[in-house]
């Protein structure tokens, strides 16, 4: 077992540890035992994943930090992919699985007491009339289940999703996003994508230069007039999208997406795997800006790790669920449902939630000034503990950089820093809810030297300085 004595299970960090943690950077990693593990498992599996670029054997994780089979500990900055938002093996998640394991895994979709009660409680954090719940294994299956439902409720069959959005990678959920030649060859006939408000990168402006929200509806209106047969069912999107682009919608989007929803008779359906559970500081992002769906989607972070998604419905259209016939083989299994009960405990008694806002709020600021001192920088933004840095060649034209988010991960990793995943021209954050400030300073300060290395080589000049923090 590796020992995580010198490592405190609540995911704090005292100024040792720091200090234990920070004498090992720059150090280069031992690897002789991650190597001869690598060599072994990708004899049988050619999907290297993110080992492609990152070839690391992670062997145990608690709270913020990771460890390697050779010992190395790196700093997670990216939560495993968005899921651990209370940290790796969080110790109350982790013994109310194990607890759930000895009693029963496995009794296909009848109810059990843990599902009971994992049911309510996710109703209770949704609130209001978003109560009718079906429970899944992953996201997709739970977007899958969502277009289903849409259809089901409306009659019509034809989806709106939007630009850089991602749903999941199986048909239907694919359609929804961009299609290349691996999920092509083509989109499937009634699914659409319309350009989504970036304010970064607008489409449509006002005469103030700032981003015109009106003229991406008026847009969605006339799409539907022309590129539809009418038989529109749904808008689905992620209210603040993750991987493809961290993007914040300006404030009166959702709220007028949802008008122009209502009027045609169209179901919004929002895609929350990524950015609900707590992750923004809301247990769904659109409650940023009031908006309540018709159906939404949770995966990721409900578990903390644990494999469970759910398909959420508005009460008035719960009769749909029966007639899509949504039951899996492990969709809501006792140990899923265990998970997230001690999941939405947890992130009630630590207020993760309101610390996901806090230190989110933080890390943007301290993102601001790395801004500030590197050129190839466009732009920072968040909301609660999902942030991304986007890179440029140049501020004024905004050339995407693309070459720079992945030289920029690979100096973190050397530096035992793993930020989230690097997206064509982005990276992205995503630390524990709860992540110590002092961790906070700590990734900062190894960003701010990555970027560095790599502006040097692409022969560009900026740095903290002097002004850079602990390491
Ligand atoms: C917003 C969103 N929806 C759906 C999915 C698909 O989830 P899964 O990978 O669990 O199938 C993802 C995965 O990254 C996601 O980010």
């Amino acid at each position: 077992m590796p020992d995580f004595r010198d490592i405190k299970t609540d995911g704090a960090w005292s100024s040792a540890e720091e200090e234990a943690f920070v004498r090992t950077l720059g150090k280069p990693a031992k690897e002789a035992v991650s190597r001869a593990i690598r060599e072994r498992g990708y004899r049988h599996t050619s999907c290297h994943g993110r080992a492609g670029i990152n070839p690391l054997v992670f062997e145990s994780g608690q709270g913020s930090i990771l460890k390697d089979a050779d010992g190395n500990r790196y700093l997670d900055l990216g939560s495993g992919i968005y899921v651990t938002n209370l940290g790796h093996a969080h110790p109350k998640v982790s013994e109310a699985i194990s607890r759930q394991a000895k009693a029963l895994m496995n009794c296909h979709d009848y109810m059990t007491p843990v599902k009971a009660a994992f049911l309510e409680r996710l109703s209770g954090c949704l609130g209001g009339d978003l109560n009718n719940i079906h429970l899944y294994d992953n996201g997709t299956t739970a977007v899958e289940f969502a277009i289903r439902a849409a259809r089901t409720i409306t009659g019509r069959h034809e989806v709106i999703s939007f630009f850089s959005d991602h749903h999941g990678k199986t048909y239907g959920s694919a359609a929804l996003g961009r299609i290349t030649p691996s999920n092509g060859p083509a989109r499937p006939s009634g699914f659409h994508l319309v350009p989504r408000p970036d304010p970064y990168r607008p489409v449509w402006t006002g005469q103030d230069g700032k981003i015109d929200t009106d003229a991406y509806i008026a847009f969605y209106e006339q799409y539907m007039k022309e590129a539809t047969t009418g038989l529109v069912a749904a808008f689905v999107l992620e209210p603040i999208q993750g991987w493809g682009g961290t993007i914040i919608p300006p404030d009166d989007f959702l709220p007028k997406l949802a008008h122009l929803c209502r009027s045609r008779g169209v179901l919004l359906v929002t895609d929350e795997i990524l950015a609900g559970s707590g992750r923004t500081g809301k247990w769904l992002s659109a409650d940023w800006w009031g908006v309540r769906p018709d159906i939404t989607v949770l995966g990721k972070g409900l578990g903390n790790g644990f494999p469970m998604s759910a398909l959420v419905v508005k009460e008035e259209h719960a009769w749909a669920l029966p007639k899509i016939a949504p039951s899996t083989t492990f969709g809501g299994n006792p140990m899923a449902c265990a998970a997230g009960l001690a999941t939405i405990r947890a992130i009630e008694e630590e207020g993760a939630m309101e610390l996901a806002v806090e230190n989110g709020k933080y890390l943007l600021e301290r993102l601001e000034e790395l801004k500030e001192a590197h050129p190839m920088i466009g732009d920072v933004r968040g909301r609660g503990c999902l942030l991304g840095i986007e890179f440029v060649w140049d501020r004024e034209t905004k050339k995407p950089f693309i070459e720079a988010a992945s030289e920029v991960y690979a100096e973190c990793l050397k530096r035992k820093l793993i930020p989230g995943v690097p997206v064509v021209h982005l990276l992205r954050l995503a630390p524990q809810l709860t992540i110590d400030r002092e961790m906070i300073g700590t990734a900062v300060a190894i960003l701010d030297e990555s970027i560095e290395r790599v502006e040097e080589k692409f022969g560009m000049k900026g740095g903290l300085g002097d002004r850079r923090a602990t390491v």
